[in-house]
């Protein structure tokens, strides 16, 4: 690894706190600084894991631009945000915007005035969702599936790819991600800032911090640990809706590589998600948690559609896996004993924030 002084932006939260503690232990040389605001309720419990593996915990906010002073940074990873598509929906979109598209570009000033490498983490959600729920489907008894021919460029049965059509709205969200992007390629074309982008799908695993509108794998593993109720919200309220998952293991894996390799991949945008291998609908996780917890739970069914909810999202990551030669190491059951381990070992600090 060629870098010496690596900023984090998120530091605190599930894939900030996971990529820094990958990334010291792999590369012990390297001084990381994780920078958070601690807005994510169980974030301040990464302040530990990251102090006991050597890297420097700052507290601050991408917001103000007073926060953002250092000496040193040669790589830039924007971890930070308000991550769910639900925010701004029935409320001010003002949190989301402030530090999805403002504090990103104060991220990206940051960049500039030290010329570091930006590794940026966008969203799937940048794709628009109208578009993707008119796709072609079928449906069997646990989910639905995309069907192989479409209409729409960029779609088929593997997912979505990096060509399918943007013009159309995609969820305040998703927005303030693709502007972000834009930014992101203006900064690279006018200052010569070296930046990747990845358009991430579903990520889970140990330490994030499921909740409703955001990290549903976790939630739905955790409601089953805890004995606790869910509900299949939307699409007939069966729970066939399908996400594709990539364990943060995997994506770990996929940005070393992008970082050992760094001028390969830059100024280039991928999806990274599971793809259909690694995809589930609701009631297949169900019976995956069943299996591993042990415990069955009431699981209530809601007809109508949820704002912002997709019936299916399926990242088609070819463009990466194809460059990168890696495959994804973790499938469901993998990643769902995973999130039951560490669930288990720290079922104390975890119970209030998770049940
Ligand atoms: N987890 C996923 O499934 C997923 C999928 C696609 C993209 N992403 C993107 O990956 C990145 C990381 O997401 P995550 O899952 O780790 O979310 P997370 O909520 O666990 O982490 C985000 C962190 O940012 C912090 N934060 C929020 N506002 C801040 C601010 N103004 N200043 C400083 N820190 C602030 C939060 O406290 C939190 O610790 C985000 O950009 C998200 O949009 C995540």
């Amino acid at each position: 690894m060629d870098y010496k002084h690596v900023l984090i932006t998120g530091g605190a939260g599930f894939v900030g706190s996971n990529l820094a503690i990958k990334l010291k232990t792999n590369f012990p040389k390297l001084t990381i600084t994780c920078l958070d605001n601690l807005k994510r309720r169980g974030s301040e419990l990464s302040i530990k894991r990251l102090k006991d593996t050597g890297i420097e915990f700052v507290h601050g906010d991408i917001r103000n631009q007073e926060d953002l002073v250092f000496e040193n940074i040669d790589l830039l990873i924007e971890c930070s945000a308000e991550p769910s598509v639900l925010a701004g929906i029935n409320s001010s979109p003002d949190y989301l915007i402030n530090t999805n598209l403002i504090g990103t570009l104060n991220c990206l000033e940051l960049a500039r005035q030290h010329n570091s490498h930006v590794l940026f983490l966008s969203t799937s959600r940048i794709y628009p969702m109208s578009y993707i729920n008119d796709l072609a489907f079928t449906e069997t008894p646990t989910r639905f599936e995309i069907k192989d021919t479409q209409k729409i460029s960029g779609a088929s049965s593997r997912g979505i790819a990096e060509d399918f059509p943007l013009d159309a709205p995609r969820s305040l969200y998703g927005a303030t991600k693709l502007a972000s992007e834009l930014f992101l390629t203006e900064y690279m074309d006018n200052y010569g800032i070296k930046g990747i982008n990845n358009r991430c799908g579903v990520i889970t695993g140990p330490w994030q911090m499921g909740k409703v509108d955001q990290g549903v794998f976790v939630l739905w593993v955790a409601k089953h640990y805890f004995k606790q109720k869910l509900s299949y919200i939307g699409y007939g309220g069966e729970g066939k809706q399908v996400r594709d998952f990539i364990h943060i293991d995997d994506l770990y894996k996929a940005i070393e590589t992008q970082l050992q390799n760094f001028g390969d991949y830059q100024g280039k945008t991928y999806n990274i998600g599971g793809g259909l291998e690694n995809s589930i609908s609701l009631k297949e996780l169900t019976k995956l948690c069943q299996e591993i917890t042990g415990n069955t739970i009431s699981i209530e069914s809601i007809k109508e559609n949820r704002p912002a909810d997709l019936r299916f999202f399926i990242a088609d990551s070819t463009k990466f896996l194809k460059q990168s030669k890696l495959s994804w190491q973790k499938d469901a059951r993998a990643t769902v004993i995973d999130i039951y381990n560490w669930i288990h070992e720290n079922e104390d600090s975890l119970k209030s924030i998770l049940s």
